[in-house]
């Protein structure tokens, strides 16, 4: 996801759970090829299994980005965006409006795949614009799976080409969940992927009745903590060593430090910290104490103002979570709307 899933929150997702898969943001292969793989995926080691989402309507374009990016990282998976309505994606030719050709995103696969050597899938809608897109969507996925992609992650509505941003593209239309089980009918060996709306993990639990994995985006976000129980739910593993609450803080914590020195700016090392605590008792209060140490840190502050920052944030932590009193607590906020 664009602007989230940067390397620091899917270091701190990390730390949540070793078995959920991650994605990175959608990085465009043009710019890869512009401006080098560095900028853009060289801090991924360490985070498998983790795919790399590549924005591409160029077959060699694509294959090129994506050895870049291999060389750099090994990820475990391409994924291509066939699914993004932004306007400016739209222009740059990738995105959704590539389900208008299935030929083109089936020599994307082929072209990366044979590139990388890692699994390839794609990432679509139900269809584009209006089209009930039952036809459609089967011919397109069936060109995708002649082409040898394995897995498909379907954001279960169509996307709005024109006339609804991307936000709204994400709440409209309607979802269509039982359009992707369908689809998993039709094509019982492809590892489908339903995204959409799955506020939890237990939600998404009973999906797997339907199909092979479901894909938590907004809820994730707004919740990270959530993905602490991944490993247990999902994949049977028994009592998780994952880290949460203060233990997480003091993991991501170390991280923090780490990557200041390596100048990455205070405030994307302190985005994932906004989140945590969600719902629980003193959430405001903890929001408002990490914007302000954002903005007293400033973009690149030295190790000793990174380690004092970080020590006030545990002592916070630490009186929240001692506090008994139920007073500061904030009714849980819906999904934060995007
Ligand atoms: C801020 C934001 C950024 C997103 N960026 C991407 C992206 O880079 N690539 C992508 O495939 N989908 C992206 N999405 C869409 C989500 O992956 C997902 O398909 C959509 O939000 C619906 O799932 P959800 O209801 O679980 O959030 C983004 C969504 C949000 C809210």
């Amino acid at each position: 996801m664009m602007g989230v899933t940067h390397h620091a929150f899917r270091h701190f997702l990390r730390l949540m759970s070793r078995r959920a898969w991650l994605v990175t943001e959608m990085i465009v292969a043009r710019a890869v090829l512009e401006r080098g793989a560095d900028e853009y995926v060289c801090r991924d080691r360490g985070q498998s299994p983790i795919l790399l989402q590549l924005g591409t309507g160029e077959p060699s374009e694509g294959a090129r980005a994506a050895e870049l990016a291999c060389r750099l990282t090994p990820y475990d998976g391409i994924n291509i965006n066939a699914g993004c309505p932004s306007s400016r994606v739209q222009g740059g030719h990738f995105g959704a409006c590539l389900m208008h050709e299935p030929g083109r995103v089936a020599a994307i696969v082929r072209a990366v795949a044979d590139a990388v050597g890692c699994p390839v899938s794609v990432k679509c809608r139900l269809g584009l614009d209006d089209s009930p897109g039952e036809e459609d969507l089967d011919r397109f996925v069936e060109t995708l799976v002649e082409a040898g992609c394995a897995t498909l992650f379907v954001h279960a509505r169509n996307a709005w080409l024109q006339g609804l941003d991307p936000r709204r593209n994400r709440s409209l239309p309607p979802l269509r969940w039982e359009r992707v089980f369908r689809l998993k009918e039709r094509f019982p060996n492809l590892t489908v992927v339903l995204n959409g709306g799955i506020p939890d993990l237990e939600s998404g639990q009973t999906l797997l009745e339907h199909v092979d994995g479901v894909m938590l985006g907004r809820a994730v976000d707004s919740r990270p903590e959530i993905l602490v129980d991944v490993d247990r739910l999902f994949y049977g593993d028994s009592a998780s060593e994952r880290s949460s609450g203060r233990d997480l803080l003091d993991r991501y914590a170390d991280y923090v430090v780490a990557q200041s020195e390596e100048r990455v700016p205070a405030s994307l090392l302190y985005a994932p910290l906004l989140r945590l605590g969600y719902g629980r008792r003193g959430a405001r209060r903890w929001r408002q104490t990490v914007v302000g140490e954002v903005s007293r840190l400033g973009k690149h502050p030295g190790e000793e103002l990174v380690r004092a920052s970080l020590e006030r944030l545990r002592a916070l932590w630490a009186a929240l979570a001692s506090q008994e009193s139920g007073d500061d607590r904030e009714p849980a906020e819906g999904m934060r709307a995007c």
